[in-house]
């Protein structure tokens, strides 16, 4: 199919620079396990699991059947005083899966959903317990947690938030980003120490500032991910919670990249060994093949919820939250379908065995580079980091980018970043041929 055969006039893209993509459109028509074929019938490696989405490869017939099946079965109802099984089976999976007492999943439909309802739980959580004066939020400087008017003021990318101004929530602050460009520039699978203590900030300035008792939740990504993979320092998470359970602030976990299976892990709380109050997920739980999030809570959470309206008449509503589209029955088929693909083919394990696969050839091949000021690699995924070109920022990155593509290589540009994260399905053979292209394009964008 050539391209001139689509209008291109009518889909304005997300997140894509329109003005430059009309003048060269990238578009797949069909996947199958680690590739896309495009319009022009090339085939493309997909690199980044579909902006980390596609776990198990594309088009995986258990859960395209899945979806078939449920279908024809129930295709859809309301999720509100009624609900369909398949969210019931969906839920306790999730539950099972996700560490400790997080064994309450509210679904929603995307992560920035997630971002949203973690937080406006948060604040009824708080207030039910008569403490609804925490209603202050704490993120990070480069976090992102999706679009919605929460995720987006308490994320920390800065061209994320820069046109919103006043519209932002008010009642935020943020942490300092975890990066240390001079003494942590490459990681290659391991927790960075670092000499300072990057939470000092946190309990010297932060809390004393807005008082720990105004404080209602700290969101972070266990590892950044939309920014450009950067890991944080080796006990920063155990501290982070530390210091939340000290002054009875809820701690949030993003778990929207991280969660099911990148870190070899089911999250990145099992990673690390530590527990958040509320896990947000979305992507990786359908395979991607359908729009799924959820935020899972702690029973001590839901208990809280649900005793607070201890003397209220049981027909009474105890969350004023949900969506027309919360636990849909075929979303919730796809997300039993990849979980247990998922366990069959063990491909968490398979994640992080392939994990220094790809983490070692990203450094064996980029170190050096020109231009190249970073290697970072974690898990199944890795990212390399480019020197800026003065007054571009990000256009070094974007033109790597686009030479991978038209090489047959989809890799993701964020910022200066380059970034992998392929299907846990990758061979290692694939992993060279990623590597090598983005390799070569380094060199002809120097
Ligand atoms: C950590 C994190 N949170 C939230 C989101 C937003 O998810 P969505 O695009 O599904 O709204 C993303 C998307 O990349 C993400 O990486």
């Amino acid at each position: 199919m050539a391209y001139n055969d689509l209008r291109m006039d009518n889909q304005w893209l997300p997140f894509t620079p329109n003005r430059s993509f009309a003048k060269d459109p990238r578009i797949f028509v069909a996947a199958d396990g680690m590739h896309f074929t495009t319009h022009d019938g090339r085939q493309v490696i997909d690199g980044i699991s579909s902006l980390w989405c596609v776990g198990a490869g594309h088009n995986r017939k258990p859960i395209n059947e899945a979806i078939k099946k449920q279908l024809d079965t129930l295709d859809y109802s309301t999720a509100f005083s009624v609900s369909n099984d398949k969210a019931f089976r969906a839920a306790e999976m999730i539950a099972a899966m996700a560490p400790g007492d997080l064994n309450k999943v509210l679904f929603c439909n995307s992560g920035s959903e997630a971002a949203d309802t973690s937080m406006k739980v948060a604040l009824a959580y708080h207030r039910a317990r008569g403490e609804g004066h925490r209603n202050m939020f704490i993120g990070r400087e480069r976090g992102y947690h999706g679009v919605g008017f929460g995720g987006m003021s308490v994320g920390g990318i800065p061209a994320n938030r820069k046109v919103y101004g006043t519209s932002l929530l008010p009642r935020v602050d943020h942490l300092r980003f975890i990066h240390d460009p001079v003494n942590h520039a490459y990681i290659h699978n391991t927790q960075p120490v670092w000499n300072e203590d990057l939470l000092l900030e946190l309990e010297n300035r932060i809390l004393p500032l807005h008082d720990a008792s105004n404080i209602a939740a700290v969101i972070v990504e266990p590892v950044a991910g939309s920014a450009g993979w950067y890991v944080p320092p080796q006990g920063y998470l155990k501290r982070l919670r530390e210091i939340c359970d000290k002054h009875g602030i809820l701690l949030i976990f993003d778990e929207v990249i991280t969660g099911f299976g990148r870190l070899g892990t089911p999250f990145a709380s099992d990673y690390y060994g530590v527990q958040p109050d509320m896990l947000n997920f979305a992507k990786a739980v359908t395979n991607g093949v359908f729009p799924l999030g959820g935020v899972v809570c702690t029973d001590r959470i839901y208990d809280a919820m649900m005793g607070a309206h201890g003397s209220a008449p049981e027909h009474a509503i105890e969350f004023f939250h949900g969506y027309t589209y919360s636990g849909h029955p075929v979303a919730c088929a796809a997300a039993i379908a990849t979980l247990d693909l998922f366990h069959e083919e063990k491909l968490f394990e398979r994640a992080g065995e392939m994990g220094p696969v790809l983490g070692d050839a990203m450094h064996a091949a980029l170190m050096g580079l020109p231009n190249v000021i970073g290697i970072r690699s974690l898990g199944l995924a890795a990212a390399v980091e480019l020197a800026p070109i003065a007054g571009l920022p990000g256009k070094r990155a974007f033109d790597v980018f686009m030479d991978c593509y038209h090489r047959g290589v989809l890799v993701r540009n964020a910022g200066e970043n380059l970034v992998f994260a392929p299907p846990f399905i990758v061979e290692k053979a694939q992993i060279e041929t990623m590597v090598g292209t983005l390799a070569d394009a380094i060199k002809r964008a120097a």
